[in-house]
């Protein structure tokens, strides 16, 4: 007797998917995990907060598990042991990146440098960066830019709370913390400041915001398809849309381009920022258009929201520590006084402060689970089989909050950094904000600098409170769902100044 194709199609897929993962079980020990339901895998099971839910799992079955994306693998490991055994000892099979379409559309399928394989083009790319971009020379002579950012900030907030109808209201701090990152990653890439003296946008600065924004809302349109690869022809991918993008993004880059070769011609000097340094190193470098591009865009992506989002989370536990807050503000006007504002050859003088944006970026990595790498050649983790294509994620978030490696690890206690120098910067796997190994943050000093001179400054001009009626421990440290996590309940405080009027100024630079 026949079977109806109605259910011949089904048996057939189930037979399939059941198929696969005995193949899988049997050729492979892979990591244990929640048991993943056919078709969505693991899909349904996970919480939004899905490093959080990485977390208990880990809990549950260990510190290396295996989480079904659909038919894909992913490999989440939670501890200090074997985040060193990703990132340093198998660093060279796991680095790659999974991209979904979305991300492979954005960057012209990894001609950029944050979605390229490790191969001879990102080593080419990595290359240019670890030398001409993010060179110690280069970000000192970016200082400017980044204390004009900072300092319009404070005449910002100064305004603001001093405006006699705000006196006393809370203000939302990440407005303010949201525009240095803009500006100065702006300025940095592109050498634009779109934003003018009254703060107000200009035409190419809102084109930037819209396809800022437009990339998020077309990387968010996949639908869960994306990760059952057999289903995605019921979804494709709204080609027109992101070809539009492209083009747009294309657009407004080369119109900045243009600009810049014009202004080079006219003052035959060479600017200090990114834009300009890749003209002129593209071909020394080989460097094509669509990389050119796609590499300005991924600082974009890379260093804006992340900078902002750390001192977010600092401000809260700063708010929520009054002790730290008056700490931090006595090493302050010990080093600083009342007569300067702070800048950022004083940090080697303020061990205090850089303490507590260390502290801030342990307990609040903004990109939790760092960036998916995935695995080039079939390999062990924790004596587990990973398979060749599946997507590895170290959760530097539960590895900070480790009791195993941390001594009372939720408490926010900057003081732990003076009495144990932990690097933060990819050596010391306890801690790993950036990553570490190949494919550790480029950007990473230049974080570090922007977050503290930013925390140096809010804590030096203002005293800060909660909003009224709100006590310390009443703030919300819960997290927004993301790949960069944001406080779920965007973070209110009350500015008191306490510097002498004249220090509020901006330190404004033209370049
Ligand atoms: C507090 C600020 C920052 C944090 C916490 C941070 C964190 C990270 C992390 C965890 C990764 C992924 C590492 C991996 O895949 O193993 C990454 C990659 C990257 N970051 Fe940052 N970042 C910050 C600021 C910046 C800034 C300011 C820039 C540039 C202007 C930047 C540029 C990049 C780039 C280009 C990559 C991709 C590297 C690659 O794939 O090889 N980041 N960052």
């Amino acid at each position: 007797m026949a079977i109806p194709v109605a259910i011949a199609i089904p048996l057939s897929f189930i037979f399939t998917y059941i198929a696969y993962h005995l193949y899988f079980r049997l050729r492979f020990k892979l990591p244990p995990g929640p048991i993943p339901w056919p078709v969505v895998g693991n899909l349904y099971q996970i919480k939004p907060v899905r490093f959080r839910c990485f977390y208990e799992w880990a809990e549950t079955y260990g510190p290396v598990i295996s989480v079904w994306f659909g038919s894909t693998l992913n490999v989440v490991v939670s501890s200090s042991e074997l985040a060193k055994e990703v990132l340093k000892e198998k660093d060279q099979q796991l680095a790659d990146r999974h991209r979904s379409r979305s991300a492979a559309k954005f960057s012209r399928d990894g001609q950029d440098l944050i979605w390229a394989d490790y191969g001879p083009h990102y080593v080419k790319v990595r290359k240019v960066c670890t030398i001409e971009l993010f060179t110690p020379k280069r970000l000192e002579a970016l200082r400017p830019i980044r204390e004009d950012e900072v300092t319009a900030m404070v005449e910002s907030i100064y305004r603001d709370c001093t405006n006699t109808d705000n006196v006393g209201k809370s203000l939302l701090v990440k407005k303010y913390l949201g525009a240095v990152a803009f500006n100065n990653i702006t300025r940095l890439a592109f050498g634009k400041r779109f934003v003018n003296f009254e703060g107000v946008m200009d035409e190419q600065g809102n084109e930037f915001k819209a396809i800022v924004a437009n990339g998020l809302k077309l990387g968010a349109s996949l639908a869960m398809a994306e990760h059952i690869p057999w289903l995605r022809w019921m979804f494709p991918l709204d080609e027109d849309a992101f070809s539009k993008h492209g083009a747009r993004r294309d657009r407004l880059t080369r119109a900045i381009m243009e600009e810049h070769t014009l202004a080079r011609q006219k003052s035959g000097g060479e600017k200090q920022h990114f834009f300009d340094a890749l003209l002129t190193l593209q071909q020394k470098y080989d460097l094509s258009e669509d990389t050119l591009i796609g590499l300005l865009w991924d600082m974009i992506t890379a260093g804006m929201d992340t900078t902002a989002i750390s001192v977010e989370w600092a401000m809260a536990e700063v708010i929520k520590n009054p002790r730290v807050q008056q700490k931090a503000q006595e090493e302050l006007d010990q080093v600083i006084g009342y007569e300067r504002v702070i800048n950022e050859t004083d940090f080697p003088n303020l061990p205090y402060l850089q303490c507590v944006a260390k502290e801030a970026l342990r307990l609040h990595p903004p990109t939790p689970l760092m960036l998916p790498h995935r695995a080039n050649t079939n390999v062990k983790i924790g004596g587990y089989d990973i398979p060749k294509g599946s997507n590895v994620h170290v959760n530097v978030w539960a590895v900070a909050r480790d009791p195993k490696v941390w001594k009372n690890p939720l408490e926010f206690r900057p003081e732990r950094f003076l009495e144990e120098d932990v690097d933060m910067k990819g050596h010391d796997f306890r801690l790993l904000p950036f990553g570490a190994g190949r494919r550790v943050c480029p950007g990473a000093q230049l974080g570090i600098n922007l977050v503290t001179s930013m925390l140096g400054h809010l804590l030096h001009h203002f005293h800060w409170a909660p909003p009224n009626g709100l006590s310390p421990e009443e703030i919300d440290m819960s997290e927004n769902p993301g790949l960069v996590t944001y406080m779920r309940t965007p973070l209110q405080a009350v500015a008191t100044p306490r510097l002498p009027a004249e220090l509020y100024k901006r330190i404004a630079v033209d370049m």
